[in-house]
């Protein structure tokens, strides 16, 4: 990745773990993660968990934050979570638009564009998700896919705004399935996106965004995925359950 730009390592922990489990990996992330000052860290615990994660890591070198938040500032939208409330328990950060939120609770591009300006009016460093499915892979309508996400996904943000996004390039085809992007297919998707935010943003903002890599990140690939030029780290799922593998990625990006 370019020098300028610090990278981020950020594990997705989806809806694994219980009370107990969060706050012990919590810890155990924090005391194996706490040496590598050149990278930044995140973890993403489900809602119900983040106070007690909080407790653990507030004040500290690793960032927390939400896999999801609401579009609407507040009000009747039962089971939702607004940017206050992730903003109250500390979080610093919220995924939006996970592959998994579009296939299982209908989020659009559309949707994707109102949580991120919710995100970024309340603060919150949004981590958008794009990527394309394996048809889409096989159809050749990966650029096309990846171009309509983020152009509406980001569509309408200035430029200060957009510099403050952090993109995730996740493959669906690659995510939970052991079958990474090879490093190339990465960066050839990655500068595609930077190519995107440039249009959109300048090229001054667009080269200081970051851009992270999901899909069965492990920490045997990690090294030759982050060493691509448009690669500024990881977005992690499987792998961010267990903190010595989340450690051993992090490594890599130091
Ligand atoms: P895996 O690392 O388990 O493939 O998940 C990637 C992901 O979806 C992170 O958001």
């Amino acid at each position: 990745m370019d020098e300028r730009r610090k990278p981020l390592i950020a594990g997705n922990w989806k809806m694994n773990l219980d009370l107990a489990g969060a706050v012990s990996l919590a810890r155990e992330v924090l005391l194996r993660t706490a040496s590598f000052g050149s990278v930044d860290v995140c973890v993403l615990p489900p809602f119900p968990l983040i106070q007690a994660v909080a407790g653990v890591l507030d004040g500290s070198a690793v960032g927390f934050g939400g896999q999801d938040l609401s579009k609407e500032d507040e009000g009747a939208y039962t089971g939702d979570v607004s940017a206050k409330m992730l903003l109250s328990l500390g979080c610093q950060y919220v995924c939006i638009g996970h592959s998994e939120r579009r296939e299982f609770h209908l989020e659009t591009d559309e949707s994707v564009r109102l949580k991120t300006g919710r995100a970024l009016t309340a603060g919150l460093v949004p981590i958008v998700c794009v990527g394309e499915r394996l048809a889409e892979r096989d159809s050749g309508d990966t650029f096309m896919r990846v171009e309509r996400q983020v152009t509406v996904g980001m569509g309408g943000l200035s430029p200060d705004e957009l510099a403050r996004v952090v993109v995730a390039y996740e493959p669906v085809w690659a995510i939970g399935t052991g079958r990474t992007a090879t490093p190339a297919q990465a960066q050839e998707v990655h500068e595609y996106i930077r190519k995107l935010l440039s249009r959109m943003a300048g090229d001054v903002i667009a080269l200081r965004m970051r851009i992270l890599y999901g899909g069965s990140v492990k920490p045997g690939n990690a090294r030759e995925l982050l060493a691509q030029k448009d690669v500024d780290g990881a977005l992690v799922g499987g792998a961010s359950l267990s903190a010595e593998s989340f450690a051993g990625i992090v490594e890599c990006a130091g």
